[in-house]
């Protein structure tokens, strides 16, 4: 029972378990995308969700603030933070662009 998380710019897939974070999956793919804070503060990691939302946590208090401040009318509502996020379903696709 896991979701497939896809990080687009790496080329690279790792299927996880609902509860895992999408920081701990980063880390563990090997990817190059970037983090600062590690805690919804400083907006290094934002990402675009290409895929598979409902698959993910909801946006946090300190997702919507950050996310305000950083991206400042360039963000989506696909935009997230990666530090922030966790897989929340199994069975799913989670794709990632950052
Ligand atoms: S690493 Fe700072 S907000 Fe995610």
């Amino acid at each position: 029972m896991t979701t497939r998380v896809e990080i687009i710019n790496d080329f690279l897939a790792i299927n996880v378990k609902p509860g895992a974070t999408i920081q701990d999956v980063v880390e563990a793919s090997g990817s190059a995308l970037p983090f600062g804070c590690r805690d919804g503060q400083c907006g290094t990691c934002v990402v675009e969700i290409v895929q598979g939302m409902e698959f993910l946590s909801p946006k946090n208090e300190k997702e919507f603030k950050v996310l305000k401040e950083v991206c400042a009318g360039t963000c989506s509502e696909n935009s997230r933070l990666a530090c922030q996020m966790k897989i929340d379903k199994p069975n799913g696709v989670v794709r990632i662009k950052y």
